[in-house]
Protein backbone atom coordinates (compact mmCIF):
# COMPACT_ATOMS: atom_id res chain seq x y z
CA UNK A 1 0.00 0.00 0.00
CA UNK A 2 1.22 3.38 -0.91
CA UNK A 3 1.44 6.05 2.28
CA UNK A 4 1.40 9.59 1.31
CA UNK A 5 2.60 11.89 3.75
CA UNK A 6 0.39 13.34 6.01
CA UNK A 7 0.60 17.25 4.18
CA UNK A 8 0.00 15.51 0.72
CA UNK A 9 -3.50 14.42 1.94
CA UNK A 10 -4.20 18.23 3.67
CA UNK A 11 -3.39 19.18 0.48
CA UNK A 12 -6.02 17.09 -1.05
CA UNK A 13 -8.69 18.13 1.12
CA UNK A 14 -7.77 21.89 0.25
CA UNK A 15 -7.93 21.61 -3.26
CA UNK A 16 -11.13 19.55 -2.46
CA UNK A 17 -12.54 22.40 0.02
CA UNK A 18 -11.34 24.54 -3.02
CA UNK A 19 -13.25 22.93 -5.14
CA UNK A 20 -16.50 22.67 -3.43
CA UNK A 21 -16.53 26.64 -2.99
CA UNK A 22 -15.70 27.00 -6.71
CA UNK A 23 -18.85 24.59 -7.64
CA UNK A 24 -20.71 26.43 -5.01
CA UNK A 25 -20.88 29.58 -7.39
CA UNK A 26 -21.24 28.13 -10.67
CA UNK A 27 -24.36 25.88 -9.54
CA UNK A 28 -27.60 25.49 -8.00
CA UNK A 29 -26.82 24.98 -4.46
CA UNK A 30 -27.92 21.85 -3.12
CA UNK A 31 -28.40 21.29 0.47
CA UNK A 32 -25.76 18.73 2.30
CA UNK A 33 -27.64 15.54 3.31
CA UNK A 34 -26.16 13.57 6.22
CA UNK A 35 -23.31 10.84 5.96
CA UNK A 36 -25.38 7.47 6.67
CA UNK A 37 -24.08 5.99 10.35
CA UNK A 38 -21.20 3.47 9.16
CA UNK A 39 -22.96 -0.42 9.82
CA UNK A 40 -20.64 -0.92 12.70
CA UNK A 41 -18.95 1.58 14.98
CA UNK A 42 -18.00 1.97 18.20
CA UNK A 43 -18.50 5.38 20.06
CA UNK A 44 -18.02 7.05 23.53
CA UNK A 45 -20.77 9.46 24.31
CA UNK A 46 -21.49 12.33 26.97
CA UNK A 47 -24.35 12.68 27.43
CA UNK A 48 -26.29 15.59 29.67
CA UNK A 49 -29.82 15.84 30.48
CA UNK A 50 -30.34 18.72 32.21
CA UNK A 51 -27.32 18.65 34.26
CA UNK A 52 -27.02 14.46 34.74
CA UNK A 53 -24.11 13.25 33.27
CA UNK A 54 -23.97 10.10 31.52
CA UNK A 55 -20.84 8.21 29.64
CA UNK A 56 -22.24 6.08 27.16
CA UNK A 57 -20.34 3.09 25.42
CA UNK A 58 -22.05 2.98 21.95
CA UNK A 59 -21.59 -0.24 19.61
CA UNK A 60 -23.79 0.13 16.53
CA UNK A 61 -24.10 -3.32 14.90
CA UNK A 62 -26.19 -2.94 12.15
CA UNK A 63 -24.25 -6.13 10.73
CA UNK A 64 -25.55 -8.41 13.39
CA UNK A 65 -29.05 -6.16 13.95
CA UNK A 66 -28.09 -5.51 17.58
CA UNK A 67 -27.19 -1.78 19.15
CA UNK A 68 -25.52 -1.86 22.38
CA UNK A 69 -25.58 1.27 24.93
CA UNK A 70 -23.37 0.67 27.90
CA UNK A 71 -24.80 3.41 30.45
CA UNK A 72 -22.29 5.18 33.46
CA UNK A 73 -23.91 7.64 35.37
CA UNK A 74 -21.93 10.05 37.15
CA UNK A 75 -20.98 8.45 40.67
CA UNK A 76 -23.62 6.20 39.65
CA UNK A 77 -24.97 2.92 38.47
CA UNK A 78 -23.33 1.05 35.65
CA UNK A 79 -26.37 -0.47 33.45
CA UNK A 80 -26.98 -2.11 29.97
CA UNK A 81 -29.48 -1.26 27.39
CA UNK A 82 -28.94 -3.98 24.76
CA UNK A 83 -31.42 -3.49 21.69
CA UNK A 84 -32.18 -6.38 18.77
CA UNK A 85 -33.36 -5.58 15.23
CA UNK A 86 -36.64 -7.96 16.11
CA UNK A 87 -37.53 -5.32 18.50
CA UNK A 88 -36.49 -6.56 21.55
CA UNK A 89 -34.38 -4.41 24.30
CA UNK A 90 -33.06 -5.91 27.53
CA UNK A 91 -31.86 -3.01 29.95
CA UNK A 92 -30.17 -4.51 33.11
CA UNK A 93 -27.59 -4.67 35.92
CA UNK A 94 -24.57 -6.94 36.14
CA UNK A 95 -24.37 -6.14 40.25
CA UNK A 96 -26.41 -7.77 43.28
CA UNK A 97 -29.57 -6.26 42.78
CA UNK A 98 -29.81 -8.44 39.31
CA UNK A 99 -32.13 -6.04 37.62
CA UNK A 100 -33.41 -6.98 34.06
CA UNK A 101 -36.34 -5.62 32.01
CA UNK A 102 -37.00 -6.85 28.72
CA UNK A 103 -38.98 -4.22 26.25
CA UNK A 104 -40.58 -4.94 22.84
CA UNK A 105 -40.63 -1.78 20.44
CA UNK A 106 -42.40 -2.43 17.29
CA UNK A 107 -39.19 -1.44 15.02
CA UNK A 108 -36.13 -2.55 16.32
CA UNK A 109 -33.04 -0.39 15.89
CA UNK A 110 -32.01 2.72 14.13
CA UNK A 111 -30.78 1.88 10.09
CA UNK A 112 -27.88 3.23 8.77
CA UNK A 113 -30.15 5.88 7.32
CA UNK A 114 -32.17 6.86 9.58
CA UNK A 115 -31.14 10.54 9.30
CA UNK A 116 -32.67 10.33 5.31
CA UNK A 117 -34.99 13.27 5.01
CA UNK A 118 -33.84 15.14 7.89
CA UNK A 119 -34.49 19.31 7.26
CA UNK A 120 -31.18 20.92 6.66
CA UNK A 121 -30.78 24.16 9.08
CA UNK A 122 -26.84 25.48 7.82
CA UNK A 123 -23.84 25.66 9.37
CA UNK A 124 -23.10 26.24 13.13
CA UNK A 125 -20.06 26.02 14.81
CA UNK A 126 -20.25 23.94 18.27
CA UNK A 127 -17.24 23.93 20.48
CA UNK A 128 -13.95 23.62 18.42
CA UNK A 129 -15.78 22.03 15.22
CA UNK A 130 -17.99 23.28 12.89
CA UNK A 131 -21.37 21.69 11.58
CA UNK A 132 -23.87 21.00 9.42
CA UNK A 133 -26.60 20.88 11.01
CA UNK A 134 -30.19 18.92 10.41
CA UNK A 135 -33.25 18.36 12.40
CA UNK A 136 -35.23 15.33 12.22
CA UNK A 137 -38.66 16.43 12.59
CA UNK A 138 -40.06 15.65 16.50
CA UNK A 139 -36.86 13.58 17.30
CA UNK A 140 -33.74 15.57 17.38
CA UNK A 141 -31.28 18.11 16.07
CA UNK A 142 -28.05 16.90 14.51
CA UNK A 143 -24.57 17.90 14.58
CA UNK A 144 -21.77 16.83 11.73
CA UNK A 145 -18.12 18.07 11.33
CA UNK A 146 -18.57 19.46 7.86
CA UNK A 147 -14.87 18.52 7.12
CA UNK A 148 -14.91 14.81 8.51
CA UNK A 149 -18.61 14.27 8.29
CA UNK A 150 -18.46 12.24 11.66
CA UNK A 151 -21.07 13.32 14.12
CA UNK A 152 -20.11 16.07 16.75
CA UNK A 153 -23.83 15.97 18.50
CA UNK A 154 -27.04 15.33 18.64
CA UNK A 155 -29.70 16.87 21.02
CA UNK A 156 -33.22 15.14 21.67
CA UNK A 157 -36.20 17.38 21.89
CA UNK A 158 -36.22 16.48 25.47
CA UNK A 159 -33.56 18.22 25.79
CA UNK A 160 -31.45 15.53 26.70
CA UNK A 161 -27.80 16.01 24.53
CA UNK A 162 -25.87 13.69 23.12
CA UNK A 163 -21.50 14.77 22.81
CA UNK A 164 -19.55 12.63 20.71
CA UNK A 165 -16.26 11.96 21.94
CA UNK A 166 -14.80 9.44 20.44
CA UNK A 167 -16.11 7.44 16.91
CA UNK A 168 -14.35 4.37 15.61
CA UNK A 169 -15.59 3.20 12.45
CA UNK A 170 -15.49 -0.63 12.24
CA UNK A 171 -15.38 -1.12 15.60
CA UNK A 172 -16.81 -4.81 16.96
CA UNK A 173 -17.79 -5.46 20.48
CA UNK A 174 -16.91 -9.16 21.17
CA UNK A 175 -19.61 -11.66 20.78
CA UNK A 176 -19.82 -12.72 24.42
CA UNK A 177 -20.68 -9.25 25.55
CA UNK A 178 -23.95 -9.44 23.65
CA UNK A 179 -25.23 -11.91 25.99
CA UNK A 180 -28.11 -10.50 28.41
CA UNK A 181 -27.28 -12.51 31.71
CA UNK A 182 -29.71 -15.28 32.66
CA UNK A 183 -31.93 -13.37 34.84
CA UNK A 184 -33.27 -11.33 31.85
CA UNK A 185 -34.95 -14.65 30.82
CA UNK A 186 -35.57 -16.04 33.55
CA UNK A 187 -38.18 -13.20 35.14
CA UNK A 188 -41.03 -13.66 33.68
CA UNK A 189 -43.30 -10.56 32.26
CA UNK A 190 -43.37 -9.04 36.56
CA UNK A 191 -40.24 -6.80 35.37
CA UNK A 192 -41.43 -6.60 31.79
CA UNK A 193 -43.47 -3.86 30.01
C1 LIG B 1 -25.39 20.17 31.24
O1 LIG B 1 -26.56 20.89 30.85
C2 LIG B 1 -26.89 21.94 31.73
C3 LIG B 1 -28.16 22.59 31.19
O2 LIG B 1 -29.19 21.67 31.10
C4 LIG B 1 -25.77 22.95 31.81
O3 LIG B 1 -26.08 23.96 32.74
C5 LIG B 1 -24.47 22.25 32.21
O4 LIG B 1 -23.40 23.17 32.13
C6 LIG B 1 -24.17 21.07 31.30
N1 LIG B 1 -23.01 20.35 31.81
C7 LIG B 1 -22.03 19.94 31.00
C8 LIG B 1 -20.90 19.20 31.68
O5 LIG B 1 -22.05 20.12 29.82
C1 LIG C 1 -34.86 -11.16 19.65
O1 LIG C 1 -33.52 -11.60 19.57
C2 LIG C 1 -32.87 -11.79 20.83
C3 LIG C 1 -31.43 -12.17 20.57
O2 LIG C 1 -31.33 -13.25 19.71
C4 LIG C 1 -33.62 -12.84 21.65
O3 LIG C 1 -33.01 -12.99 22.92
C5 LIG C 1 -35.08 -12.38 21.81
O4 LIG C 1 -35.79 -13.36 22.49
C6 LIG C 1 -35.69 -12.14 20.44
N1 LIG C 1 -37.05 -11.62 20.60
C7 LIG C 1 -38.09 -12.10 19.95
C8 LIG C 1 -39.40 -11.43 20.20
O5 LIG C 1 -37.99 -13.05 19.19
Amino acid sequence: MVSLPIHSFIVFLLVLSVADQISAVNEPETEPVPAPWPEQFHAVLLMNKSGSLEIVDLWYDWVNGRNFNIIQKQLGKLSYDLEWNNGTSFYYTLDASKTCRTVHFEVGILRPNWLDGANYLGQRQVNRFLCNVWEKVEFLWYYEDVITNRPVQWIFYTGREAHVMTFEVGAVLEDEKWQAPVYCFHNDEKKSE
